[in-house]
């Protein structure tokens, strides 16, 4: 969850990482299993778009995860944009990434099936649900056949009793990392004002619908999750990790 003013080119851009590994339980761990699932589905990628990259926090494992990739990234805020332009010189991977400053709604120039890895994390859950089909469509129309679709953002439970003890465990969560009171009770407020959750069941009608799997939870943190999705490569054959046979010599 995250506050009311979502400003990414103002204090809470600046203030991000701190504020992110509040809001999103188990932050860090999200971004080493999504760089992880990509190393272990897509380690032949040839090209990567990765949409609402923030400060470039997921930039390091995932680069790192597939070192042959080309990267594009597709940021609106220019100050996001230009901190992750630091990270890439830190990284040495301005060479294989172009950044695109703009919403990916608004990217005219990006081929549809032509990524075999597309990767939106905390972005999703900042637009209201028909926002969120809108991008989800975009993003499942990127990926390429046998390509991975990662995605991750807030979602509450359809079960009411556990969604009210996720809640509950969210607020406990908050005044131990020594939230302040009021900003918990405003942190907890922006449900549903600044931050919609993605439905579950939702996500998989659109990116089945879309001609990709179903969406596979990797990780659980509260309401916060990753999933992982896979558009089958049309030969057929069952989607392959690597390692699992792709490489090896014939018989
Ligand atoms: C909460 S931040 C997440 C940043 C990073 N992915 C992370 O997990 O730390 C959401 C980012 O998505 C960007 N964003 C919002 N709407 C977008 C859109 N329609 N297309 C691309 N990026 C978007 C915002 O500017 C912001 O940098």
């Amino acid at each position: 969850m995250e506050g009311q003013a979502l400003d990414f080119d103002g204090p809470y851009g600046r203030d991000y990482a701190a504020i992110i590994r509040r809001s999103v339980p188990a932050y860090d761990a999200l971004l080493e299993i999504a760089a992880a699932a990509l190393a272990a589905m897509a380690a032949d990628a040839a090209e990567v778009l990765v949409v609402g990259p923030g400060r470039g926090e997921e930039l390091p494992g995932l680069l790192g995860a597939l070192p042959g990739a080309r990267f594009t990234l597709v940021e609106p805020s220019a100050a996001m944009v230009e901190a992750c332009g630091g990270v890439l010189t830190a990284a040495g991977a301005v060479q294989r990434c172009r950044v695109l400053t703009g919403r990916l709604e608004d990217c005219d120039d990006l081929q549809p099936g032509t990524f075999q890895a597309v990767v939106a994390l905390n972005v999703l859950h900042l637009l209201p649900p028909q926002g969120q089909e809108l991008l989800l469509r975009q993003l499942a129309a990127a990926v390429a056949p046998g390509g991975s679709l990662l995605i991750s953002g807030y979602s509450e439970d359809p079960d009411p009793t556990t969604d009210a003890l996720l809640l509950a465990v969210a607020r406990s969560r908050l005044l131990q990392l020594g939230t302040e009171p009021l900003t918990v009770e405003r942190l907890l407020a922006s449900r549903g004002a600044s931050v919609f959750g993605i439905e579950a069941a939702r996500l998989q009608q659109v990116l089945t619908a879309a001609g990709l799997d179903t969406p596979r939870c990797l990780l659980q943190g509260l309401a916060t999750r990753l999933w992982l999705s896979r558009r089958p490569d049309g030969s057929g054959a069952a989607p392959t990790a690597a390692g699992d046979g792709r490489h090896q010599t014939p018989g």
